[in-house]
């Protein structure tokens, strides 16, 4: 069995060393693109469909070193036009018997004059960068809900240059009210002034809906968010449920790892389905939530993602994780 010893470190500590880590092992990578399952979406190339998923990297400052772990593709963010601090503490517990993650973060973040400024620095070495990146956009939490789309907007308007796709986040279950932008009474408006914003940039950026695994009315949501223009889906964030009695006490906060992966696969059978079932093409499946080993990898896929991404697996199993599926591939392949 492979050792884990960031592991025996407490969660807010691994959490404020893991940059340190993460520097040292991408070094020692090679740096050498995975190619597997090669994805050609609306112009992008995804040498392969394994990503990061929101959080990961909040300020776009390891754009590098995740790409030199062998992901496919990177989504940066969430980011907020306006800087501002994490949500009254505690903010981070793990469950190494459940592989999961609790968080109540909050979108803490530098802001977007930071976050365009880490960007500008990478593009001004190459005009392009090997892997798609996806650009995570959020509220800040003083916005008020009525004036939440002009956050969006600056984030759109600030970053369009860079992203690959916008993923318009109101799914997180940390931002006071923002999941009441998937009511029908707000949703259809929010979502046409985002696409509106879209089309008015010089650059047709694909706008991904990153979905909540609690909504009652998903089916809905997929429907309305088709018509309001979204191309695709990132589904999920973490859960408001509490899989497990007595894990995880507080009530605020999300679950992310092995005891999300029912609610997003659930979501995930349920979207194909109903894609299938109307003819939709060429939307883009994005499956998050409890992948944690190169099987849940695959089983993704198999049930009809187009591209995968993880958070708790690189707690969890560590920064190999890229590699460990690229092995379990050739593996399978000789
Ligand atoms: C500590 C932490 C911070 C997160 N921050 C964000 C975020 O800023 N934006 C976002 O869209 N999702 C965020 N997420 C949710 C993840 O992107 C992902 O949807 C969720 O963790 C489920 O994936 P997993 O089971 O692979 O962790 C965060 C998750 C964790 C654990």
């Amino acid at each position: 069995m492979k050792l884990k010893p960031w592991l025996l470190l407490p969660s807010p500590l691994l959490y404020s060393l893991h940059p340190f880590f993460l520097n040292i092992y991408s070094r020692i990578q090679s740096g050498k693109t995975y190619r597997w399952k090669t994805l050609d979406w609306r112009g992008l190339h995804f040498p392969n469909p394994l990503g990061t998923a929101g959080g990961v990297d909040k300020n776009a400052c390891y754009v590098k070193n995740y790409c030199a772990l062998g992901a496919g593709f990177l989504e940066l963010g969430t980011v907020t036009p306006e800087a501002q601090a994490p949500n009254p503490r505690p903010l981070l517990k793990r469950s190494l018997k459940h592989f999961s993650l609790w968080n109540n973060m909050g979108f803490p973040n530098r802001g977007l004059h930071f976050f365009e400024k880490q960007l500008d620095m990478i593009f001004k070495e190459n005009s392009s960068f090997p892997i798609p990146l996806f650009i995570n956009l959020g509220k800040n939490r003083t916005t008020a809900l009525s004036s939440a789309v002009l956050d969006y907007k600056k984030g759109m308007l600030s970053l369009w240059k860079y992203a690959s796709a916008f993923v318009i986040n109101i799914s997180s279950p940390n931002t006071q009210s923002l999941r009441d932008i998937f009511d029908t009474k707000y949703l259809m408006k929010f979502l046409k002034s985002i696409n509106e914003i879209r089309l008015s940039l010089n650059k047709n950026i694909p706008l991904i809906l990153k979905l909540s695994p609690d909504e009652e009315d998903s089916m809905r949501i997929i429907e309305q968010s088709l018509t309001a223009g979204i191309d695709g889906w990132c589904l999920t964030n973490s859960t408001r449920q509490r899989p497990v009695k007595n894990l995880f006490l507080e009530n605020k906060g999300g679950v992310s790892g092995k005891l999300l992966a029912p609610l997003s696969i659930h979501l995930l059978k349920e979207l194909r389905k109903w894609l299938d079932k109307n003819k939709v093409k060429d939307k883009l499946v994005i499956s998050c939530g409890g992948v944690l080993t190169p099987q849940d990898v695959f089983g993704r896929l198999d049930i009809g993602a187009d591209l995968v991404q993880v958070y708790s697996a690189l707690v969890f199993n560590g920064y190999s994780f890229f590699s460990s599926v690229y092995s379990k591939i050739k593996e399978k392949n000789s």
